[in-house]
């Protein structure tokens, strides 16, 4: 197939690049200066002159907790127009197949872990991250619009849990918890650092999957795109807490400071634990460990940012 795949310089867009090499599809990778989604104009005439068999949106607005809340319009706003500009292009041009890329950012803040797939829209938002999770609720249920009003259409959404790995962001103003930690623990380290302080009483849980195996996820799903769920969650299908990741990390950067917690700071959602069961039914199951998934992305790290 000829594959356009939205958000190719992103984590997981180069995650999935990465992987392609071992598959038999043709990729369109253009970045955001090449191919601007909030563009409408400049999205159907992509469509009209590359003619994709299939489109693959993992482009976005993507950030941790502090990113989401210092610029709520914007993650609201870009995402909902990205997602309505590239779900309607491809659907008007005739493009047959569209795999969406969600988050579990997406579900109720109150509800009943382990999440699944018919929990969408079922509650109250996180406020910390309301705009993005509507986004994504949003060009979920556009898909599946699409898919009603033409059979001829396949557009499914995937909803993973957080990810992290190879080209993940490290800077402290918009990188997710998995590479926050590794610096800080990195950083600690290097400085003789003999105490880390964790906001919160560490206890609260997070599932991470690592971004490669997410990537091979799709191009297993690609294989049998015609029996995948609607809406499916991809994940582990189970998750560890907030102080078992820094046990983690610590174990692999080698740092041997402790631990301190600082129990007047916020803690977030308590638990956000996707249902993997019509994962399983699809036959699919993670591949890397999480000491060895960070052990993958503290090389990148070094690499990437420590060339000292
Ligand atoms: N990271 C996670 O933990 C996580 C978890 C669940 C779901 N997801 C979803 O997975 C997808 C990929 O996330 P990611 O972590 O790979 O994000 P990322 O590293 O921030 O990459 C996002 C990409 O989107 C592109 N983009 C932003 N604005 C654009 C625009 N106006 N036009 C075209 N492209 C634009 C950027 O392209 P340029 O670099 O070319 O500017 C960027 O490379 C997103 O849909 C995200 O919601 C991520």
């Amino acid at each position: 197939m000829k594959v356009l795949l939205t958000g190719a310089n992103g984590m997981l867009g180069k995650n999935i690049l990465a992987v392609s090499a071992s598959h038999n599809h043709e990729f369109l990778s253009p970045t955001s200066t090449e191919l601007n989604l909030l563009d409408g104009n400049a999205v159907r005439q992509y469509i009209l002159k590359h003619k994709p068999d299939m489109v693959i949106h993992a482009a976005g607005i993507v950030g941790g907790i502090h990113a989401n809340l210092a610029h709520p319009v914007k993650f609201l706003v870009e995402n909902m127009q990205m997602g309505i500009n590239i779900l309607t292009a491809s659907n008007a041009l005739g493009v047959s197949r569209f795999l969406n890329i969600s988050s579990s950012c997406m579900y109720p803040r109150d509800g009943i872990n382990p999440l699944s797939e018919d929990m969408i829209f079922k509650g109250e938002l996180d406020s910390a991250n309301e705009g993005y999770a509507l986004s994504k609720i949003t060009s979920t249920r556009l898909c599946e619009y699409i898919c009603k009003e033409n059979s001829r259409r396949m557009y499914k959404t995937i909803i993973p849990c957080n990810l992290y790995g190879k080209f993940d962001k490290f800077e402290p103003k918009n990188s997710h918890m998995i590479p926050a930690v590794i610096r800080r623990v990195d950083e600690a380290k290097r400085n003789n650092q003999s105490i880390i302080e964790i906001w919160g009483d560490g206890e609260a849980r997070r599932e991470f999957l690592y971004a490669e195996d997410l990537a091979e996820f799709i191009f297993f799903a690609l294989e049998k795109f015609e029996s995948m769920p609607q809406n499916l969650n991809v994940g582990l299908g189970l998750d560890y807490s907030i102080n078992e990741y820094y046990e983690a990390v610590a174990r692999v950067v080698g740092y041997s400071g402790a631990f301190s917690h600082d129990l007047s700071k916020p803690v977030g959602v308590r638990q956000r634990l996707i249902d993997d069961t019509k994962l399983k039914s699809f036959g699919w199951n993670y591949k890397t460990s999480l000491e060895a998934g960070i052990k993958k992305t503290y090389d990148f790290y070094l690499g990437e940012y420590c060339n000292d």
